[in-house]
């Protein structure tokens, strides 16, 4: 890793690491394994901290730098690398650049061709801010980063969903069970597309504003999560319920609506973003996986036509990767992938 990026993560976590006790979950904490039919972090319970860093490999070969990672990601997670002793519930995650994949300009992006694109991309993830950066910092030494982006997670309340930096609850709209994950997020290989958008959030300017507006703004209860077409925080938006007056209870450019998958007619995407906050801003380092990138366009069209919310972000970094599917001793990492890449 070059000077300045390492430096720009450890300032990171020396920030965030007061944050760490506050990281709980029910199945935070335990070890976990880098090998299955799937790579670990997807569906993976939620740590407390994520780093994403997206390498560039000048023209290297990237088969051997992907089996090279696999065997070390098995080391560094079952607590056999002599840098993270104590590993945890740490995950890496490996997506490479495909092709075949390629995001539109968005209406709200703001970056340059820094703080896009790549060839590589690793989201390793944790309830210990130590462990993940030291395992970032093993896996990305012999690498160029291109950018990097260290988040947290809003601690679990008693309803057990944790907070973004607007104060609302976030993730409870998710593919769940394995019908809904395999018509959303895995495709028919075991891989996955992952798309990741560091979102900046004008945190005042949507403070500013009175509670009922901001939740007009998202179409949820601040205090509760609860939809605005009532019912409690798990109950379904009823898209269709009006006031007496005729007006939507969920108004039409409220966040949850328009990114509601009935409006794309696409399965749901999962969502699994960190918050950040630092030298970039605050925000939100959006991170999604969906079978088919169209999943993503679509609903981001659909926000950038008319989302209350766009008034208060702008993305200052963006890629898309495809995550290779699961690997194992025998067969690893680069497997899956053209052997003369
Ligand atoms: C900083 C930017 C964003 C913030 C603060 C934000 C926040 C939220 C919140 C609070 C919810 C409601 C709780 C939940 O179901 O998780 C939600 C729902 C959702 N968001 Fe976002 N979001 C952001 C960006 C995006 C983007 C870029 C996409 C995809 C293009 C997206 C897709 C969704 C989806 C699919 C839902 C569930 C909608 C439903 O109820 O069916 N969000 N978001």
């Amino acid at each position: 890793m070059t000077g300045p990026s390492r430096r720009a993560l450890l300032q990171g976590a020396a920030g965030l690491a007061a944050l760490s006790a506050c990281s709980s979950g029910p199945e935070q904490g335990s070890p976990t394994t880098a090998y299955g039919v799937h790579q670990a972090g997807v569906t993976t319970a939620q740590q407390g901290f994520g780093n994403l860093v997206v390498l560039d490999l000048h023209h290297a070969p990237i088969v051997p730098v992907l089996e090279a990672l696999g065997e070390e990601i098995e080391r560094l997670v079952s607590g056999r690398a002599a840098d993270v002793p104590e590993p945890g519930d740490l995950t890496v995650t490996v997506g490479v650049a495909d092709p075949g994949l390629v995001l539109p300009t968005f209406a709200r992006d703001t970056f340059g061709p820094e703080h896009c694109g790549g060839d590589l991309v690793l989201q390793v993830c944790g309830s210990d801010p130590v462990a993940v950066l030291a395992a970032s910092d093993r896996l990305t030494r012999d690498h160029a980063v291109r950018w990097s982006q260290l988040g947290f997670s809003g601690a679990a309340g008693k309803d057990g969903f944790g907070r973004n930096l607007l104060g609302f609850h976030d993730g409870i709209v998710q593919p769940r069970g394995r019908e809904e994950l395999s018509a959303g997020v895995w495709g028919d290989d075991g891989s996955t597309v992952m798309v990741v958008r560091r979102i900046v959030l004008d945190v005042e300017g949507f403070n500013d504003l009175a509670v009922d507006q901001q939740e007009a703004v998202i179409g949820r209860r601040k205090s509760t999560g609860a939809p605005l077409s009532g019912g409690h925080l798990t109950s379904p938006l009823d898209l269709a319920a009006k006031t007496p007056a005729g007006a939507y209870l969920i108004p039409v450019d409220a966040h949850v609506r328009r990114a509601h998958p009935l409006a794309t007619g696409r399965p749901l995407m999962l969502r699994r973003g960190y918050s950040f906050a630092g030298e970039q801003g605050s925000g939100l380092l959006f991170i999604s996986f969906q079978r088919d990138l169209a999943e993503f366009i679509q609903t981001q069209y659909r926000l950038d036509a008319g989302d209350a919310l766009n008034r208060y972000l702008r993305v200052t970094a963006s890629g898309v990767f495809r995550v290779l599917p699961g690997f194992s001793a025998s067969r690893g990492l680069g497997a899956s992938m053209n052997a003369d890449r």
